[in-house]
């Protein structure tokens, strides 16, 4: 025998010297949800282990997601009030702008970047404003673009659009050029499957309940090619980086990605692949750090450059103590 695929699982040190997939800490991204009012730290019932957090709680929480050595968070707004035109998404005294404000003065190492969508915000839950009872796609371009706008004003370094609508792009990087802020990069969410996987976000962001269902906006999980249509439309539109969302159930997706393109391509691991593993580990049927780190490798081994992760903090330790590398 001449070729032995073992000489190279001999040992650890063999092992790590030929590995190909290398993860750090620089690339995991942290989701938060913020939520309007006092006091608030409120775990959130489908996802064990993360919680909601007030403006004035949060601090804690941030400080010790740097102190973890991770390096950005993506904030989600929770808002008291929410009207059809989705208004809290885009005043400038909103729920996110005021975490914007407050998060760069007391935690200003991380980078912050704001979710930019309307379905927290909306009293029919829909991530844009409706005619009928469709998402009217045009109508809310100016309106994410204020979004955007009023984020960056309010200190946010990056602004990822996670509604799906047509042009949105275009629009926000025309709007915050306009506004002097054309040093800004938008990550977008520019391959975003319709997913029974958000199912667990929708109680985090205080989003369920709402009629019907995205798939006029969000992708259909059977396509693949779309996806490249989707990414290759939002980079001509001035995104800086692509997301593809999901991860775990979308890897052909994220490796096809990474292929046509020469952008940062990120990843949401997004709420329901955290609740699955955390149930599963509460059941005592898999070991969580394992299956944490497994999976984590598998979406940077499929070409993610980024991954946005609820397990970021678990995974920073793991790299930390040398359990993944
Ligand atoms: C919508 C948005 C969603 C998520 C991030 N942004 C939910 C949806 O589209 O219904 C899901 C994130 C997750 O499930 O962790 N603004």
């Amino acid at each position: 025998m001449i070729k032995r695929g073992r000489r190279l699982r001999m040992n650890a040190d063999i092992r790590d010297m030929v590995r190909e997939t290398r993860i750090s800490k620089d690339a995991l991204i942290y989701p938060l949800f913020i939520e309007e009012g006092k006091g608030i730290i409120k775990e959130i019932n489908a996802m064990p282990g993360q919680y909601r957090y007030s403006v004035d709680t949060m601090g804690k929480a941030l400080e010790e997601v740097a102190d973890a050595g991770i390096r950005s968070v993506m904030l989600f707004g929770v808002p008291a009030h929410k009207d059809e035109q989705g208004s809290g998404a885009y005043d400038e005294n909103g729920i996110i702008q005021q975490a914007m404000r407050q998060a760069k003065k007391e935690v200003p190492d991380l980078v912050y970047i704001g979710d930019v969508c309307m379905c927290e915000y909306t009293s029919h839950g829909h991530c844009g404003i409706l005619k009928g009872d469709s998402v009217d796609n045009d109508k809310t371009l100016p309106l994410l673009a204020r979004t955007a706008v009023t984020q960056v004003a309010a200190g946010a370094d990056m602004v990822a659009p996670s509604d799906m609508m047509d042009g949105r792009v275009r629009a926000i990087r025309e709007a915050l050029d306009q506004a002097g802020f054309t040093d800004t990069p938008i990550m977008s969410y520019a391959a975003k499957y319709a997913s029974a996987f958000y199912g667990p976000f929708r109680e985090a962001a205080g989003s369920c309940g709402f009629k019907g269902n995205r798939k006029t906006y969000q992708m259909d999980f059977h396509n693949r090619r779309e996806a490249v249509k989707e990414v290759m439309m939002d980079i001509e539109e001035g995104a800086d980086m692509v997301m593809v969302k999901p991860a775990l159930s979308y890897l052909d997706i994220i490796r096809e990605i990474k292929n046509v393109t020469n952008v940062p391509v990120a990843a949401y691991s997004v709420s329901g692949e955290y609740s699955m593993i955390k149930a599963a580990a509460a059941a005592g049927m898999i070991d969580e750090g394992s299956i944490v780190a497994e999976t984590a490798v598998s979406v940077f081994r499929a070409g993610a450059d980024m991954m946005i992760t609820y397990y970021a903090k678990e995974l920073a330790e793991m790299i930390d103590s040398g359990r993944i590398g």
